[in-house]
């Protein structure tokens, strides 16, 4: 290594030579001018995992740092031990879609985030999901994916499940809201249970992500406030977050409802907004 003046100015040269191989001068076109920046980008936050047959879907937020080059993302089966790397190239979009999964075996995911100096933050929390050929989830009052009723829920008509039942107020438009994802486009089976103590049907129009998907969905008079019943709809949906919203379509209101089940792989609640 050599320190000397030149003309205009100071110069540092690193030469090194071996058996073999000429000496060799490191160009200043590959240094950097300034300091070296050595912190690291902001841990990803909002990471979440679904999963469907033989797939599993992640998604996070997008980071905010203005050198963020991208993303690597980890994955084990025995959580909190070795994560290992399963991208190759630095990914550049907030989501991730592995297929190299077995259905049947829970898996644990992190992501970090990178900058443009290479330096990686920490991993953000894990995220578990496993991949089957068949799954489903009851979206229950209270709970994770029940986003809300414009009405009361009430527990005062026997033969509920969970906490109770969304009792919307007895107006057109007064309706139930809740929020799912699904790994993969596809058709997913609806299925409320209700209760519908008139003799009047009260239908009710289906909204995803805010559009009419179907429309007239009968929820017959079922005899009395403490008989339930099911009604089932086929629902197309597209990969992602969804929200979903039954809106009646009279001054009669909904029926009351108890639950929605949404059948098909990899289905799972979301957080409402
Ligand atoms: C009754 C019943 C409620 C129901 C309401 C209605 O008051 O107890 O649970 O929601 O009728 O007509 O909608
Ligand atoms: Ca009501
Ligand atoms: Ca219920």
């Amino acid at each position: 290594m050599t320190f000397f003046e030149k003309t205009g100015g100071q110069r540092l040269e690193v030469r090194w030579a071996g058996p073999g191989f000429d000496r060799q001068l490191i160009p200043n076109t590959v240094l950097y001018r300034g300091s070296l920046d050595t912190t690291a980008p902001a841990v990803p936050t909002g990471l979440w995992a679904a999963a469907g047959s033989g797939v599993v879907t992640l998604d996070w937020a997008d980071n905010n740092d203005a050198d963020l080059a991208g993303y690597h993302i980890y994955r084990t089966t025995i959580s909190g031990s070795t994560y290992t790397r399963l991208n190759t190239s630095l990914l550049t979009t907030s989501n991730y879609t592995d297929n190299t999964v077995t259905n049947g075996i829970l898996y644990h995911y992190r992501v970090a985030a990178v900058d443009s100096s290479q330096n990686e933050s920490d991993k953000a929390s894990e995220a578990s999901a496993a991949p089957s050929t068949t799954a489903s989830v009851i979206l229950q009052e209270n709970t994770v994916g029940f986003c809300g009723v414009d009405g009361t829920v009430d527990s005062n008509n026997a033969g509920f499940t969970g906490d109770g039942f969304a009792n919307g107020n007895n107006a057109a438009g007064s309706g139930v809201n809740w929020k799912v994802s699904v790994p993969a486009a596809g058709t997913y089976t609806f299925t409320w249970r209700f209760a519908n103590g008139t003799t009047t049907a009260r239908p009710a129009n289906l909204l995803i992500d805010g559009t009419a998907s179907v429309s007239g969905i009968s929820f017959a008079g079922t005899g009395a406030w403490t008989t339930w019943t099911t009604i089932s709809q086929a629902v197309s949906l597209a990969a992602g977050s969804h929200t979903i919203r039954l809106e009646p379509t009279t001054s009669n209101g909904l029926a009351n409802i108890d639950y929605l089940m949404i059948a098909g792989a990899g289905v799972v609640p979301i957080a409402c907004n």
